[in-house]
């Protein structure tokens, strides 16, 4: 095979160091992630074979594009897991959790709230509109907080209308939000603007954790091409991640 092929199709293990992931979209046809249990299974094995060994699955919750309801994603976290198992993938599914979106719907949600959360502590991961800066979201997280929940911002590099010098960023380290980046936003999947934010969140040291936010199989092959991505190799050499202390803090009694 020619050199450059065999190198396009390369996938090496190399975030064991992270051992779990806790950001994905791997149960079918809920939102906008995997469309079917098979193109789930290829995605986890790509996972696997990347280095993860154990995951939450992480649906979203966004009202109105999403309205799912906590008992029928357990209900369907149930056949995946039963699938995979099926297929004989070994990737350790440790539960549920939700990435819930601050929206329209939240101030409901947050009369009875029913969150499916990330392991024993109640780890909660929250992401704000991709697009349109929404007045006061600090503060919905601090009400989140009071629920004792702790909270885990998805992909803080992603906002791109929040200036990553601005003390907004500060402020919700301060306010004791962990911060989550996307490990395809360090290879520069969603463009050059996300990869350079996420560097610059994670030197700041503010960034806890590195998630795949797995949708399908587009995202496998990117997450493929991570394992051989300089950027991706250096963060992974120079910084540490809690992913692993996540899961041992975390695992519940299954
Ligand atoms: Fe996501």
């Amino acid at each position: 095979m020619f050199e450059f092929l065999r190198k396009k199709n390369k996938i090496e293990p190399i975030f064991e160091v992270l051992g779990i992931d806790m950001h994905n979209h791997m149960i079918p046809c809920v939102d906008d992630g995997s469309e079917s249990l098979e193109m789930s299974a290829e995605c986890i094995t790509t996972m696997w074979q990347a280095g993860f060994r154990q995951m939450y699955v992480t649906p979203h919750f966004n009202y109105p594009k999403y309205p799912n309801d906590e008992d029928d994603i357990t209900r369907r976290y149930g056949e995946l897991k039963h699938y995979l198992a099926d297929q004989g993938v070994e990737m350790e599914l440790l539960g549920i959790g939700g990435e819930y979106r601050i929206d329209d719907g939240f101030a409901d949600r947050m009369k009875e709230p029913r969150f499916l959360t990330i392991g024993s502590d109640n780890y909660l991961l929250l992401e704000i509109s991709l697009h349109h800066h929404r007045m006061g979201f600090e503060n919905i997280i601090y009400d989140i907080q009071m629920l004792d929940q702790q909270v885990i911002l998805a992909h803080p590099e992603r906002y791109l209308y929040l200036d990553v010098d601005s003390s907004k960023f500060e402020k919700l380290k301060d306010q004791g939000v962990i911060f989550q980046c996307n490990i395809l936003s360090l290879s520069g999947f969603y463009g050059s603007e996300a990869q350079r934010r996420a560097l610059k969140l994670i030197e700041k040291g503010w960034v806890e954790l590195l998630g795949t936010d797995m949708h399908n199989t587009a995202y496998a092959r990117g997450l493929q091409e991570a394992t051989q991505n300089k950027t991706v190799r250096k963060v992974l050499e120079h910084y540490e991640f809690m992913n692993r202390e996540l899961i041992e803090k975390t695992r519940k009694k299954l």
